[in-house]
């Protein structure tokens, strides 16, 4: 099926995840699917952090749990190291599933109520060992004392007797005391107070460097994810629109939904400039009957026929930024793609 392309990959050898042409769909009734995630790909390179970013129903959460094979994608393929995971059964599908780990957005109710802190740090543990009882008690109390909690007063208590950002950081060290490989946050500081969130994101980042992980960090705050990510890739509608280093998808947003999300970003940064050309309008498209061309030309002040007939593919502007989009903002008309850190980029009507 089209998807919005590959360009944006990286050769296999370089990276540790690879999710080619996933495809996520669910009934909804009268013979309809919920498309959901619609033939994306993207890859993360051992120690990178991935920003996975757009608005709400994009297809953010799906994309995540398709990841760790909860539920298995639809069709579509995820490698970590090489391995298909799609395409394993059983104890190995398990085995590789403790590579992955993931933490939720809603730090509280992702925390079993009725068990206390050990018991819910150690909940991998007891399916996958070590199984002796002293040595889940170190690794337990090994990894809150990582994430800044006293095991001694918390490895007695319940999940109700701690704040979210307490709670998330028991989240992470369930998350962590499998040792994984990748680490998927999904939305994990948006249910948080501000001050609160950039604790755990710094927390985040000391235990990626002490860890040695790989993130893919889901948000629908662009300024959280410029902060944390090395590159960003930005969804709409179940596609990707653009992929690009951190930097350059901020000061040259070349997609007009990226545009468009740089400009709403709920805190101001003096570095991003907002282009008032392009604004929200027309309708919310679902994601049961999506448009056809590109999936944003409803809402798209550049939109013409040939966005309504021809889906848009993924192409290389610039040395480490990629756009689906008929008409970008920014060109790759003088661009020089060569690795050679003289690369200019043109801009199309921007300040
Ligand atoms: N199990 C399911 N059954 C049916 N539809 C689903 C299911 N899970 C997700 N969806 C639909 O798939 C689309 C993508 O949902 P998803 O939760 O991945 O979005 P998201 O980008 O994570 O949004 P948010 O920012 O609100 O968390 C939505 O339209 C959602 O309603
Ligand atoms: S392809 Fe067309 S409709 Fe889609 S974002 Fe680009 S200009 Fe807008
Ligand atoms: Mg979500």
């Amino acid at each position: 099926m089209a998807g919005t392309g590959k360009a944006h990959l990286r050769p296999a050898a370089d990276t540790m995840l690879r999710v080619e042409d996933l495809v996520m769909e669910f009934p909804a009734g009268g013979g309809k699917k919920v498309h959901a995630v619609s033939g994306i790909s993207l890859d993360v390179a051992e120690g990178e952090t991935l920003g996975l970013v757009g608005e709400s129903g994009c297809g953010k959460s799906t994309t995540g749990k398709a990841i760790i094979q909860l539920p298995p994608p639809t069709s579509g393929s995820v490698s970590l190291d090489g391995t298909d995971l799609a395409k394993l059964r059983g104890e190995e599908l398990r085995e590789a599933r403790t590579r992955i780990q993931m933490i939720f957005q809603d730090p509280i109710s992702s925390l079993n109520p009725r068990r206390k802190i050990g018991e819910v740090v150690a909940e991998p543990l007891n399916v996958w060992g070590p199984d002796d009882p002293e040595q889940q008690r170190d690794l337990v109390h090994k990894m809150l004392d990582a994430v800044g909690i006293d095991p001694d007063v918390a490895a007695t208590k319940r999940p109700h007797e701690f704040s979210g950002g307490q709670c998330q950081r028991i989240s992470i060290a369930r998350a962590l005391v499998m040792e994984p490989q990748l680490l998927i946050c999904d939305e994990p500081v948006s249910a948080l107070d501000v001050s609160v969130q950039a604790q755990i994101l710094n927390l985040l980042e000391d235990l990626k460097v002490e860890y040695n992980l790989t993130l893919v960090f889901v948000a629908h705050d662009l300024a959280v994810v410029k902060n944390i990510s090395d590159r960003v890739a930005v969804m709409y509608l179940g596609k990707l629109c653009e992929v690009a280093e951190s930097n350059s998808l901020y000061e040259t947003p070349a997609h007009p939904y990226t545009s468009l999300l740089v400009g709403s970003s709920p805190i101001p940064d003096p570095s991003i400039e907002i282009d008032e050309s392009v604004v929200e309008e027309g309708e919310l498209p679902s994601p049961i009957s999506p448009p056809s061309g590109c999936r944003f030309r409803t809402r798209c002040p550049l939109a013409d026929e040939i966005c309504e007939r021809v889906e848009p593919q993924m192409e290389q502007i610039g040395p480490d930024h990629f756009v689906a989009c008929h008409h970008p903002l920014v060109t790759s008309t003088e661009v020089n793609l060569s690795p050679t850190g003289t690369d200019k980029i043109e801009t199309k009507g921007r300040t």
